[in-house]
């Protein structure tokens, strides 16, 4: 295919010597010359191993060329691909100055050619920018309508410096964000040869991805110093545990625990977290990580709680109060705290949990219940359809036996908020707080 590349940097230089190398014919964009002429010479003008060798193969076999002028290139390309910095501002933000302009650029040739264009980010861009700026500065620079007169899509990196060339050749997989199926349908011909699994989602989503990405590769980091600080404190080799740790491929690296839903509970996790926070505490170790976790699944209770409020209903059906399926466990469920919530604000609560018998709740598990809910003999319901049809507003915490007897039961006047953000309440008015 016929690539133009705006923003010749480490993803620019990379990704075009790389897509030349993959047979595309590529021609690169930049608004330095000091860039373009040491490209022109087959010079790479970023430190990347392999890639002096790569351009300066592409480039004497004119796989591989550049200009200075954004018009020669759209004019004889398919697609365009965006690789300028998104820098942050002094508050944190995003600074899209670059993107404003290559947009405005590509827009008013976009004006003046008769063939489909694609016209796809690469640059980190946040959410909600695509919508706001970019598709409007677009079709405003051109006098055209994205999707039909011209393509869209954003398609994030996710090359590492210093490793660029494999991560490039190799990825994790590639993301397609699409504003329409025909600018999809280019760009996943660009990437045909490349053994990575293609998923295709709205733009936004996309470029929702990358930041997931990287906030979570983050996250590890810091959650390995974490432990490691702790580990050297307690005179414990850290590296051993974490390499320990990283050999459960069942619930830490997988993708257990990472779908967004309600927050966390159970006779475990809570207890555990503040265990370990209370010892680095106790030690002089700060981290700010782990004991971020229990305020942040407050704040994810407290989300629920205001969603119930802001619907101003006060009748209110609670499906699920143990902490997670299969288990009828009490103990500092999220569900529990929810309830009290709702009933310390005067909601009138019913609640319904298959696996929760007060018959059956024995030892800590009831004493903690009879302490937290003094009233859960008055509130706790045992049938679902009546527990139901008494209320306004059906939260559903858990996933019960019979999801289909809950969907049946459900009025079209009622408010449904999914916890589990997992299912199409249609047409019960639905809420979700993920
Ligand atoms: N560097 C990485 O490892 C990496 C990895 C994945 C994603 N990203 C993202 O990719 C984007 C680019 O990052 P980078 O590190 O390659 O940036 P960079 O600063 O190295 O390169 C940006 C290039 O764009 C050029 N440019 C600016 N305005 C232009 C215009 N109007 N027309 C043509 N060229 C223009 C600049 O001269 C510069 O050469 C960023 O959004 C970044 O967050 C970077």
């Amino acid at each position: 295919m016929r690539i133009a590349i705006f923003g010749l940097g480490y993803v620019g230089c990379v990704s075009g010597a790389c897509l030349a190398k993959m047979g595309h014919s590529v021609i690169g964009v930049d608004v330095s010359p000091g860039k373009l002429d040491m490209i022109r010479r087959g010079e790479s003008p970023i430190i990347e191993p392999g890639l002096d060798d790569l351009l300066a193969e592409m480039v004497k076999k004119e796989q591989f060329t550049v200009t200075s002028d954004p018009a020669e290139a759209i004019r004889e390309t398919d697609i365009s691909m965006i690789c300028v910095g998104t820098p942050s501002k002094l508050n944190g933000d995003l600074d899209t100055s670059y993107i404003d302009r290559v947009i405005e650029q590509i827009g008013a040739v976009i004006k003046d050619i008769n063939h489909y264009h694609v016209v796809t980010i690469r640059s980190t861009l946040l959410p909600g920018i695509v919508n706001t700026r970019v598709i409007p500065f677009l079709e405003s620079a051109s006098g055209k309508k994205a999707g039909q007169d011209f393509g869209f899509c954003v398609n994030p990196e996710f090359l590492r410096e210093s490793t660029a060339i494999s991560d490039f050749q190799t990825p994790p997989f590639t993301v397609i964000g699409e504003f329409n199926k025909e600018s999809g349908d280019i760009l996943q011909k660009v990437y045909e040869d490349l053994p990575a699994e293609v998923y295709r989602v709205e733009p936004e989503a996309a470029a929702m991805v990358k930041y997931a990405s990287n906030a979570y590769h983050a996250v590890k980091v810091v959650f390995g110093n974490e432990i490691g600080s702790i580990c050297k404190s307690l005179g414990i080799d850290g590296q051993r545990v974490m390499e320990v740790f990283c050999k459960d491929k069942q619930l830490n690296i997988s993708k257990a625990y990472l779908r967004p839903g309600f927050a966390f509970g159970g006779s475990c996790l809570p207890k555990d977290v503040r265990a370990i926070q209370y010892t680095a505490k106790h030690r002089d170790i700060q981290v700010p990580l782990l004991s971020s976790l229990i305020p942040s699944n407050d704040s994810h209770i407290q989300r629920a709680v205001e969603t119930i409020f802001a619907h101003g209903k006060r009748k209110v059906a609670l499906l699920g109060l143990s902490f997670k399926p299969g288990t009828d466990d009490l103990r500092e469920s999220p569900m529990v705290r929810f309830a009290e919530t709702l009933i310390g604000k005067g909601y009138s609560l019913r609640i319904f949990d298959e696996e929760v018998s007060l018959s059956n709740l024995f030892g800590r598990n009831r004493d903690y219940i009879e302490k937290v809910l003094p009233h859960i003999h008055e509130v706790l319901r045992t049938d679902l359809s009546a527990c139901i049809e008494e209320a306004e507003v059906v939260i559903v915490a858990k996933e019960l036996s019979d999801m289909e007897k809950v969907r049946s039961a459900l009025r079209e006047d009622q408010v449904v908020l999914d916890l589990l953000g997992s299912r199409d309440w249609s047409p019960a008015q639905s809420a979700s707080i993920v």
